[in-house]
């Protein structure tokens, strides 16, 4: 199968030097990815910038990226040659209204204002314009009490095929607990406080069986 996978943040610049971005590890992409690799899938890994470095045995299916515009790029050359699209990466939902290039804003006193434009929904793009026979595959990180509803409230406005509910605090860890909720309705529960590689294993038993 030929899976894409993207982790880690994204990073809009401010200025020549500041950067707007998250905290996004990219662990989880990394795991998934890694065990794709050795699952003998024909994988390609988008990583954000700022994360754990991906093992050497990942390296050469890895490719980096920036801003949101860099990830958007990527995705529209790899994505039509992707069975499945695992969306795991931390993608801005508003892009700063940058500074004319090579400008620092200076310091002085007073507050600062920022003006934040919204970013382009780049997985619910894709859900629209997929083929039938490709999968795509979001990720919810949302606070636990109103995870699972506002998870099903994106599946559905994104028009995705599945969503991996994951609570906030699955950001920078090294575990995580989460659900994989597929368009039909149907929840696949993941055992609790998993670690990111045995989630990885456990996920792509449900998005790629077989291998
Ligand atoms: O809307 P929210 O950011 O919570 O949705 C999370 C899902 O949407 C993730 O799969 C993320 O990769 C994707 N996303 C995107 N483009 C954005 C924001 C999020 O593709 N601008």
């Amino acid at each position: 199968m030929r899976i894409l996978i993207t982790a880690g943040p994204t990073r809009e610049p401010l200025d020549a030097i500041r950067l707007l971005t998250n905290r996004s590890s990219g662990q989880l992409g990394i795991a998934v990815a890694s065990e794709a690799i050795k699952r003998g899938h024909d994988t390609t890994l988008l990583l954000g910038r700022g994360t754990h470095s991906p093992p050497s045995t990942i390296e050469a299916c890895c490719r980096r990226f920036d801003s949101t515009n860099d990830l958007q790029s990527l995705l529209d050359e790899t994505f039509p040659a992707a069975d499945l699209l695992i969306m795991a990466a931390a993608v801005a939902d508003f892009i700063p209204e940058q500074a004319p290039a090579g400008t620092k804003m200076s310091r002085h006193d007073g507050p600062v204002q920022l003006t934040l434009h919204p970013a382009p929904d780049l997985v619910a793009t894709i859900a629209n314009r997929k083929r039938p026979e490709q999968t795509v595959v979001g990720f919810a990180l949302e606070p636990g009490a109103t995870l699972i509803d506002r998870a099903i409230a994106k599946l559905s406005k994104k028009g995705l095929d599945a969503i991996v509910a994951n609570p906030l605090d699955t950001m920078e860890s090294s575990h995580i607990t989460a659900r994989l909720i597929w368009a039909n309705g149907q929840i696949d529960t993941a055992a609790d406080d998993l670690t990111k590689e045995a989630f990885a294993t456990w996920l792509l038993d449900r998005l790629a069986p077989g291998l």
